[in-house]
């Protein structure tokens, strides 16, 4: 039998902890491997593409630390929760000064950081490159509570969004009121759309079909009915549409 009323005399189940660890670990990587992918918007560009591959790739690092976490959480329950009525158990016997403990906290979480921030980075560099082979512009206006699109070089404007497939777009965000969010759900784009402020964000669409915009800050009680949608064509069909809404 356990001995519930001083842990620091327990000697730990290693292996019971170990399975449960590697239990929880199998769960979780299934669910980042597999659930969530499922649960991610249909991708409609290449970024959108990344931002789920982040998700899996994070998901996957975070699952053996997670399930480390729980795995801790379920041994004490199960071991050093004393029972009902039982005294409460004493503290377990200090880390403190324990070499390998630090060594492998520290190389572990040092390793974990860099990498996500590498990834990050990349991210980042990824998306940032793609600003640069831009050769349609948007202007994007937010106001209480919709989105007007103006495409410079025409005198068009709309409240639903054409883009034109395969073409990089670079969207100039702006607000005339108070801070909005532009999200183009399926294509990872979030940008804020600020007052007396321009902010730009590029995309190439890479899927036909209509896609959804949404605003991300709560911009007063219409907040939630804040959306449009985006109609992604074929660069003759949008130049088919620009032409039809200047005639
Ligand atoms: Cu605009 Cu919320």
């Amino acid at each position: 039998m356990t001995d519930t009323t001083n842990p620091s005399k327990t000697k730990i189940r290693w292996g019971e902890l170990i399975i449960v660890w590697l239990i929880l670990t199998v769960i979780t990587l299934f669910g980042s491997l597999v659930v969530i992918p499922h649960l991610m918007p249909r991708p409609a560009s290449s970024a959108m593409h990344l931002n789920i591959l982040t998700m899996v790739v994070f998901s996957c690092t975070a699952a053996p630390v997670g399930s480390m976490v729980y795995a801790v959480g379920a041994y004490a329950l199960r071991h050093w929760s004393g029972g009902s009525g039982a005294e409460p158990p004493s503290d377990g016997p200090p880390l403190r000064g324990s070499n390998p403990v630090t060594i492998v906290w520290l190389v572990v979480s040092t390793f974990l950081c860099v990498f996500l921030l590498i990834w990050g980075l990349g991210a980042l560099a990824t998306d940032a490159s793609a600003a640069g082979h831009s050769t349609v512009t948007v202007d994007v206006t937010g106001q209480q509570w919709l989105w007007t699109y103006h495409y410079p070089g025409t005198s068009v404007t709309s409240q639903d969004l054409y883009l034109p497939e395969g073409k990089t777009v670079t969207f100039n965000v702006t607000s005339l009121d108070v801070v909005h969010g532009f999200w183009i759900i399926q294509m990872g784009v979030k940008i804020d759309a600020n007052p007396g402020v321009s902010t730009t964000v590029s995309v190439t669409p890479d899927k036909l079909g209509v896609y959804d915009v949404k605003c991300t800050e709560l911009c007063g009680i219409y907040h939630a009915f804040m959306t449009s949608s985006v109609h992604v064509v074929t660069p003759a069909q949008y130049q088919a549409w620009l032409q039809s809404q200047q005639a």
